[in-house]
């Protein structure tokens, strides 16, 4: 069973940049939301309002929100921003942004290294500012981290990852994005770990997956992901990402590889694979490093 068409959650302005050494100039961030948009990515997730000293490389999030205020208009509160805490939703709120993200993670270390504190403690975090951003009629996404393995502790269990994403999601949450952040799953355990949301009575319409591609599996992983019923991926141009606090953490799966195989597939996206790859390698340039993906690759030099 898959569908016949897909939402590509495309996270790279985020996840993509937050992971880059160099610091990208606010407009040249602007330039990026607004060209992925053009191409028909339904859904762009602009930055992160968390602790600028914990991620340096989004802490210009206010002034691109500012930005993409003066270029999109009023559509620019609709991009989703990442919101740790309390703090992050009001920063969020005095830019009247309309979509936030909270973060939790599946396991102990990494809810202490990502998050500083620990697995219980994250909820008492994010508990009031789900609320709160509910309240003020926000709709909110969770993700939940390390959903396959973990660097320090090893494969996780499919029950822990269930407890926790759940939690999360009855919060007040629409959507819950399963996060393989090091890129470790393999396509037998995407399935199970579905099948567990499922039997735990989550339905496939209420998730989401955010595969990393360290092991080259995250395509894999989302054929497979995608004949358990998920219509919602998220994917980053380019492949650009990782996480600044779990080392061995690559790029996402890149949107452009994604879309080819959807396409493949003859499930619409809505995207313009030409211009996201247009982007790409744009976006290639200001980093000055080729983009990891084959499909980039492959449709840069058939343009050239
Ligand atoms: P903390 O140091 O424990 O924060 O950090 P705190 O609550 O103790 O506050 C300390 C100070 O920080 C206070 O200031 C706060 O106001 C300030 P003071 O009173 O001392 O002057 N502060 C803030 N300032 C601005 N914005 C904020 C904020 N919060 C507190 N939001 C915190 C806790 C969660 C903030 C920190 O650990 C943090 O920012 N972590 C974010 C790490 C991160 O962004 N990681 C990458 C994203 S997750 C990811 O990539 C995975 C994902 O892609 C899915 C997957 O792949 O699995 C989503
Ligand atoms: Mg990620």
């Amino acid at each position: 069973m898959s569908a016949e068409r897909v939402t590509i959650y495309e996270v790279g302005p985020r996840d993509g940049l937050q992971n880059e050494k160099t610091v990208v100039p606010t407009a040249v961030k602007a330039e990026f939301v607004t060209r992925l948009l053009a191409a028909g990515l339904p859904v762009v997730e602009a930055t992160s309002f968390v602790h600028p000293t914990w991620v340096p490389q989004l802490a210009d999030a206010a002034d691109l929100m500012g930005l993409l205020g003066d270029q999109l208009g009023e559509s620019a509160r609709d991009l989703p921003v990442l919101v740790p805490n309390e703090r992050g939703l009001d920063r969020a709120l005095e830019l009247g942004l309309k979509h936030i993200a909270v973060f939790g993670s599946a396991t102990e270390t990494f809810a202490r290294k990502n998050l500083n504190r620990g697995l219980e403690d994250q909820f008492a975090m994010f508990e009031p500012t789900v609320r709160r951003a509910r309240d003020a009629g926000l709709d909110v996404r969770a993700y939940v981290s390390m959903c396959f393995g973990d660097p320090w502790e090893g494969s996780v269990p499919v029950d822990q990852v269930v407890a926790v994403g759940k939690r999360l999601f009855d919060l007040g949450a629409s959507q819950l994005s399963l996060g393989d952040t090091i890129g470790v799953g393999t396509a037998g355990h995407v399935k199970e770990l579905i099948g567990g949301f499922v039997a735990a009575g989550m339905s496939v319409d209420q998730l989401a997956m955010h595969f990393h591609d360290t092991y080259g599996q995250a395509l894999a992983n989302a054929f497979s992901a995608l004949q358990e019923g998920i219509t919602t991926f998220d994917a980053s141009a380019g492949g650009l990402g990782g996480c600044p606090y779990a080392k061995s953490a690559t790029g996402n799966l890149a949107t452009e590889d994604l879309v080819w195989m959807l396409h493949g597939l003859g499930i619409e996206t809505g995207v313009d694979l030409n211009a996201v790859v247009a982007t790409s390698v744009w976006m290639a340039e200001h980093l000055g490093r080729p983009s990891p993906s084959a499909v980039v690759r492959a449709l840069a030099h058939s343009q050239e």
